[in-house]
């Protein structure tokens, strides 16, 4: 018993310090998409890092920032750079979210308790997803324990995919309030699930079931099946007990959706939420003007311009191109967030110069998570941070109220003013 303990205390202290080592290394995103893909099973990295169909749209998200150029202004005293904006109210040192995300605890052990810890000290909010791998009152507790070491307040929001189970669905929003969440994130792309072609292939389930193929992929990685193994079951935390899916058997994702979720949803539905939620709604998954115009007539407080990173409509708008025409379409009406591709601070920059109010990332985190845990994930959010000021810093923009349209020029129009 004693010595396993100390197996288990001494792994811990290797993988802490090999953490910092494979951070070292990393200088961007995309490096630690290389390292979480050498450290996950391909089956676990190909669920977070996958997408519908051809993948042309999670590629398009990306690129889409590539199809506007800066036009930057010099001599403008950029010693203090200040990114500081509100969202929902509420003041924030970036324009940054995390975007809610299933079953975290597949990147790493720590999952949703480390996104949501990370976000708090950072002072921006965490959207819990519906299928998170935490519940509702894990993550509220987790971050409110963190309140004296970060000086900033837990902002939590829930995602909701409505349920059939309307009661059930009613339950969670009012755990959801008795944990002092800010907000709700109501997700309306998802009828049905996109076709993930990779997870097919790999007949990828949640969890991931025991066969051959996984045992061997668990022999090859193995710090990754020693978290799985030696840390509590995953499941979907905020059912347990109350679904008969709760994920403690081996489901793939479409079947789990197409059982459980409501097809006839509508805006009618928002009425339902309304008396259901006193917080402020947010509406993910917008895609067009004319969406994001009926979503004012129901009073919604954010909406999240988002193709689900690409996971559920393959070509589908990438998030970014929607950003100036939704913008000139609801003005203040409503926040505008920009979620889908963001892999630098230059990539939020453009979409705050575009009218967008913040921006939204999912697989960054997960990238960070699977690279070091919760100290990659604190990586991720410096990074964007930094990358945030240097850009500024570059455009002469020394506040959030100086990016505007005037700082940036589709690449279609050649000539520079
Ligand atoms: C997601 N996303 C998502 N969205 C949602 O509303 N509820 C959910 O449970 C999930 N789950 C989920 C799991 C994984 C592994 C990924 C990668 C994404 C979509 C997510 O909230 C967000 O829209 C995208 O991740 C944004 O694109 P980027 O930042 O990953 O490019």
């Amino acid at each position: 018993m004693f010595k396993s303990a100390m197996s288990v205390l001494r792994f811990k202290r290797f993988e802490k310090n090999s953490a910092q080592r494979r951070l070292n290394k990393a200088a961007n995103i995309d490096d630690l998409r290389t390292i979480s893909k050498r450290r996950l099973p391909s089956g676990v990295f190909d669920y977070i890092d996958g997408a519908a169909e051809d993948e042309r749209t999670l590629k398009q998200n990306v690129s889409s920032f590539g199809n506007y150029h800066f036009k930057p202004r010099v001599l403008r005293d950029v010693s203090n750079v200040d990114s500081s904006t509100r969202i929902l109210g509420n003041s924030v040192p970036l324009p940054l979210i995390f975007s809610p995300t299933g079953f975290t605890r597949i990147a790493h052990p720590d999952g949703e308790l480390a996104v949501s810890r990370s976000a708090t000290n950072m002072g921006i909010p965490f959207a819990l997803s519906t299928l998170a791998t935490r519940s509702i009152e894990e993550v509220g507790q987790a971050t409110k324990a963190i309140v004296g070491e970060s000086s900033h307040k837990p902002r939590n929001w829930f995602q909701v995919y409505v349920w059939k189970d309307r009661a059930l669905l009613k339950d969670l929003l009012l755990r959801a309030k008795d944990s002092e969440f800010e907000a709700i994130v109501i997700t309306v792309d998802t009828a049905v699930l996109g076709r993930r072609e990779r997870d097919i292939r790999r007949g990828f389930t949640l969890p991931p079931k025991l066969g051959l193929g996984t045992v061997l992929d668990g022999i090859i990685h193995p710090a990754w099946t020693w978290g799985f193994l030696t840390n509590d079951p995953i499941r979907f935390a905020n059912v347990v007990g109350k679904s008969d899916e709760d994920g403690s058997t081996a489901i793939t994702l479409a079947d789990h959706v197409n059982a459980q979720f409501d097809q006839s949803l509508s805006w009618k539905d928002i009425e339902w939420f309304r008396a259901n939620w006193e917080g402020k709604i947010v509406l993910k998954g917008i895609q067009t003007v004319a969406d994001a115009q009926i979503a004012i007539e129901h009073e919604i407080d954010a909406i999240a311009l988002s193709n689900h990173g690409g996971r559920q409509l393959d070509d589908a708008p990438s998030p970014l191109d929607l950003v100036e025409p939704v913008a000139n379409a609801i003005g203040s009406q409503a926040e505008i967030y920009c979620d889908g591709g963001i892999r630098r601070g230059s990539d939020i920059v453009k979409a705050i110069c575009l009218g967008a109010n913040a921006c939204m990332v999912g697989r960054p985190f997960l990238y960070g998570l699977g690279t070091a845990g919760e100290k990659g994930v604190d990586w991720v959010l410096e990074f964007f941070k930094d990358g945030m000021h240097r850009t500024m810093s570059l455009l002469g923009a020394k506040t959030f109220n100086d990016l505007t349209p005037e700082l940036l020029e589709h690449n279609d129009n050649k000539f520079l003013s």
